[in-house]
């Protein structure tokens, strides 16, 4: 290791710990899910109103099936836990959990039952919380063998798409528009504002896989370079690259995967 980059370690480690405290305020210590737990989402703007358990979504299966763009696009589901108004109607005609949780695409909310196989309500699948379930996927037995990351659900989705463990669908008949694809892959440099931390990476072709570009702009991100100001405190406050990473994406504790490109 060179000198500078000892010290860039330094550096590093020292921002780390203050990260650490100053992205959790004094006294409401968050306390870090387990791995499975990470990216789940519970929903309850009507369900327990309606004496239904809170529905449990997991973004973990689901995203190592389905692009982002899939369901929070083309579906509509909100970036925001429990900004999505989703009914029980909603999802039984077809919208929602109910474009996919239909019987041909995944299982259905209830199974009619046809000789020989007894009709069944899968209402606690996903009315879960707090419930004893036995779910048909298991985090640990499903993600053995992913190549890992340090933080959140430990899992390098990166690295998992690339070497092709999972294929992600992008387009749902009946629900999804056939467009043609932007392509725009370059790499785009972001300053760090500040001496000695590294700058910033970002791959808009690695991004575009998952996000397309419609999660991103105009909403999150302007177009125009440099037009958009935000600070490693918005981040960790869940805005900007924080609207995912820290949320579903690894986590913002992860410096050194946004933090790359040494600094001269
Ligand atoms: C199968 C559908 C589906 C896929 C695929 C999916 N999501 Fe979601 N996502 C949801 C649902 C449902 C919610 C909860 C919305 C609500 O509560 O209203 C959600 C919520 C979120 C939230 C808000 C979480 C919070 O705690 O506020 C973020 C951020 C998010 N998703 C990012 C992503 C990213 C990034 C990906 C791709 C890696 C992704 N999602 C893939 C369905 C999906
Ligand atoms: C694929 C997932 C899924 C399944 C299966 C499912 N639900 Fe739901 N359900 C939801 C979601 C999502 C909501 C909206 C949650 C919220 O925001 O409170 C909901 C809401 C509800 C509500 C609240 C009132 C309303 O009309 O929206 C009731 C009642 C309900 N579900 C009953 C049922 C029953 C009964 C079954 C089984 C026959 C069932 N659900 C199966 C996902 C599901
Ligand atoms: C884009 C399609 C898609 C959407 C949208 C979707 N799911 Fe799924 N879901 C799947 C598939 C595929 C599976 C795995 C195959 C299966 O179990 O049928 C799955 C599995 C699950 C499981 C795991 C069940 C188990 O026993 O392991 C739960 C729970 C679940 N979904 C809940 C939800 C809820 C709640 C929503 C809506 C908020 C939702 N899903 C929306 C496709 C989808
Ligand atoms: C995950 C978020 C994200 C996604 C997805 C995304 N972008 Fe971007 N984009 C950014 C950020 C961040 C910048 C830099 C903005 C800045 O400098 O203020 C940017 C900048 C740009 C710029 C200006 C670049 C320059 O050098 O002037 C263009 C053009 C652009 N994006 C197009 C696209 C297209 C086309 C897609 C889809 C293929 C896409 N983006 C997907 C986040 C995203
Ligand atoms: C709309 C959601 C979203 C936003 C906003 C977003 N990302 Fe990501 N990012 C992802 C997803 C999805 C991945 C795939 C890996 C994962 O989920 O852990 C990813 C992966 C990455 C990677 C790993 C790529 C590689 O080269 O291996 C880096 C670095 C990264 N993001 C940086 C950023 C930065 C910097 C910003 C803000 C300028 C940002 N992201 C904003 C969703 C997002
Ligand atoms: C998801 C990507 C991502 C991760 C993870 C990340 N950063 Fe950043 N960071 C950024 C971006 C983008 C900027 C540039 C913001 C700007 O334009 O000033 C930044 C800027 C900074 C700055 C410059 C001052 C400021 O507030 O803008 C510091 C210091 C910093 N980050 C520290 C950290 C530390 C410490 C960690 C780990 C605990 C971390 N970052 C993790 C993306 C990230």
């Amino acid at each position: 290791m060179k000198k500078r980059d000892i010290f860039l370690t330094v550096i590093l480690v020292v921002l780390c710990i203050a990260a650490l405290t100053f992205a959790q305020p004094a006294g409401v210590r968050k306390k870090k899910p387990p791995r499975h737990e990470y990216g789940n989402v519970v929903m309850n703007n009507l369900a327990e109103k309606n004496k239904m358990a809170p529905v449990v979504y997991n973004h973990w299966l689901h995203r190592a099936l389905y692009t982002c763009r899939l369901c929070h696009v083309d579906i509509g589901f909100a970036m925001e836990a429990g900004g999505t108004k989703a009914t029980m109607d909603d999802n039984n005609n077809g919208l929602y959990c109910g474009a996919c949780h239909n019987g041909k695409e995944a299982f259905a909310i209830e199974e009619k039952g046809v000789p020989g196989v007894a009709a069944r309500k899968n209402c606690e699948r996903c009315h879960s919380y707090g419930q004893k379930v036995a779910f048909e996927k298991d985090f640990y037995k499903f993600t053995k063998g992913f190549p890992m990351s340090r933080f959140g659900d430990k899992i390098n989705w990166i690295k998992t798409e690339e070497a092709g463990l999972i294929k992600l669908k992008d387009y749902l008949e009946g629900i999804s528009i056939k467009t043609k694809a932007l392509n725009y892959s370059a790499d785009t440099e972001i300053k760090s504002n500040i001496t000695g931390m590294p700058d910033i990476i970002f791959s808009h072709k690695k991004h575009a896989i998952w996000n397309g570009c419609e999660l991103c702009h105009p909403d999150i991100f302007g177009v125009k370079r440099g037009t958009t100001k935000y600070t490693m405190q918005d981040i960790f406050a869940g805005k900007y690259c924080g609207a995912c990473h820290g949320k579903v994406s690894f986590s913002d504790l992860d410096c050194q995967e946004c933090h790359v490109k040494n600094v001269n």
